[in-house]
């Protein structure tokens, strides 16, 4: 340590709550703010993994407000713990997928990656701390355990006493004995996306006059979607829109569905719509994908890619097989089957999507909460998406709806929607888990109008590579037609309790393909509510977003 950046030991004490959900440790600014509360959280990531001295890491963020303050102070951290080296993308920005490719380019110990992803930003917003492993993928749980058992016992952490570092010069910069290289947020992931898609085929389709709109919704993908399809691939200018990655994204909630997404929507209705619309979440691992006033849900999104994935240069040789999350619709098990692939259901989450790829048993995963990817990285990846479907459109050259409405005659339609009860008490959604749990054993053989349950259990997955159980991921009551209902609490929420609703019915006869879906699932939507007691635990007559 250099005599002008003394490195210090500051005591500290444990700070409840430190345990990370699905995607990290996700909280409020304000309390992300509170003395020691990122300190303690940091510290604990160095104290959990002691073999990252020397090595190198990967550092940024999606942008969002206490990004930059967040930094500095993890790369005094970073320093005075011994950390070789960090990668650090420019400004202080790097997307969840762009990270990951970053750490598996470069050969980096891990990375950590500030983004509270979808949830609202600015100051009264949420803010998150990730931590990924040298595959680039989300710590597993045995790590984000360890991690949060040291939050449990801290009792100081090491931190350079100053020293600030410039975000947005590039090139190498000195920090104590440590190396910061300040890279350009976008080359390593453009390069990669350029091996993966057929540009020069999606440039011609973008030059016969092809039209689309990318909203970035003020989040991080902004300069990616900018550099890649205006840039690299010619689209027109101003198809990205919102593309200024704002801390509070502008005022706007960076999640890409029909009710966040309401500008991009508005712009695909209508009759002179373009052609494809996409839109991306706050740090650039989600997508939603519409066609000219055609939703495309990511249940389907993800079958239509697996069916046809070949018809991408990077996928070319075909695919070694597919994963879903639980909750997913089975569309694409139906894909799986036709094409005799398996098809791998794990609990909700990205990080158990991670073994499968290393192992070489999975090349295309996705959750029905709008995320979708490949064995290219080791998160879901939003763009990604979108230029896997462009280079499919550029080779169909059919509509979005064409495309959807051939692959239903092909493989039937799975008509699929998620209720979410937000902001619940915690007593009162850990009642409706409860009370199903406590019904499980009865329910198999039981007769509930045209349907019959086949199966209902507590979701338990044992990961097919390391053997490691997961248990507890949520109620599936299973019908034998197929149908599905499940129910689980979220993990990413920082207000209350989340409850879940997942419905999901297959529907062969092309006759009943164009029906709303809604309606199609009144009836199971409806047993769904009565099995779970959900009116009267909860006391909500209706849904907070339905999806
Ligand atoms: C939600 C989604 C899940 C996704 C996660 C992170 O988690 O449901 O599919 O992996 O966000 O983007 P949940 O809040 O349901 O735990
Ligand atoms: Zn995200």
């Amino acid at each position: 340590m250099t005599a002008h950046h003394p490195a210090l030991q500051i005591e500290t004490r444990p700070i409840d709550g430190q345990r990370p959900g699905t995607s990290g440790l996700r909280k409020t600014v304000t309390q992300f703010r509170q003395p020691g509360y990122l300190e303690n959280f940091i510290q604990s990531i160095f104290d959990a993994m002691p073999g990252i001295t020397g090595q190198t890491l990967v550092l940024g963020g999606d942008g969002r407000t206490f990004n930059r303050e967040a930094i500095q102070v993890i790369l005094r951290m970073a320093a005075a713990n011994g950390v070789g080296r960090v990668l650090l993308g420019q400004h202080g920005i790097l997307s969840t997928p762009a990270a990951s490719a970053v750490i598996r380019k470069h050969q980096a110990f891990g990375g950590i990656i500030l983004s509270a992803s979808h949830n609202p930003g600015g100051e009264d917003g949420d803010f998150g701390v990730k931590f990924n492993i040298a595959n680039g993928g989300p710590a597993p749980e045995k790590v984000t355990e360890a991690i949060f058992s040291k939050t449990r016992q801290i009792t100081r952490y090491n931190i350079l006493a100053e020293g600030g570092v410039d975000l947005h010069r590039l090139g190498a910069q000195a920090l104590g004995d440590m190396t910061i290289d300040v890279i350009d947020s976008v080359d390593d992931y453009a390069q990669l996306m350029r091996r993966l898609f057929d540009f020069p085929a999606i440039r011609n389709l973008f030059s016969s006059g092809f039209r689309m709109r990318f909203d970035a919704m003020h989040a991080v993908t902004g300069p990616y979607a900018k550099a890649i399809l205006e840039g690299m691939l010619g689209a027109a200018e101003g198809t990205v829109m919102n593309a200024i990655p704002l801390p509070d994204f502008g005022g706007g909630h960076p999640d890409p569905n029909l009710v966040h997404a309401h500008e991009l929507v508005a712009a695909l209705s209508g009759a002179d719509a373009p052609d494809f619309g996409a839109a991306s979440d706050g740090d650039g691992d989600r997508n939603m994908i519409i066609g000219q006033n055609f939703y495309v849900t990511p249940s389907d999104s993800l079958a239509v890619l697996v069916a046809n994935a070949r018809l991408a240069p990077g996928y070319a040789h075909g695919l070694a097989g597919v994963a879903r999350s639980m909750p997913t619709s089975q569309a694409a098990d139906r894909v799986a089957l036709a094409l005799g692939l398996t098809c791998y259901e794990t609990p909700t989450g990205w990080k158990f999507f991670g073994n499968l790829m290393d192992a070489g048993l999975v090349s295309l995963c996705g959750e029905e909460s709008f995320g979708t990817g490949s064995d290219h990285v080791r998160e879901k990846d939003g763009l990604w998406a979108v230029l896997l479907w462009l280079n499919i459109l550029a080779e169909r050259r059919q509509s979005v709806e064409q495309i959807l409405r051939e692959h239903w005659r092909t493989y039937g339609r799975n008509y699929y929607s998620r209720h979410d009860y937000e902001g619940l008490p915690s007593e009162a959604a850990d009642g409706v888990m409860e009370h199903l749990r406590a019904r499980l054993p009865d329910l198999t053989g039981c007769h509930f109008g045209r349907f019959t349950v086949e199966r209902a259990d507590d979701f338990a997955y044992v990961d097919p590579v390391d053997d490691s159980v997961s248990s507890g991921q949520g109620i599936r009551i299973i019908f034998t037609d197929g149908s599905r209902i499940v129910f689980r609490l979220s993990g990413t929420g920082t207000v209350g309790a989340t409850l879940r609703l997942y419905i999901e019915q297959f529907e062969p006869d092309p006759t009943r393909h164009d029906l709303d879906t809604q309606i199609v699932l009144a009836d199971l939507i409806g047993l769904a509510e009565q099995l779970g007691e959900v009116k009267q635990r909860t006391g909500r007559a209706a849904p907070t977003v339905i999806t």
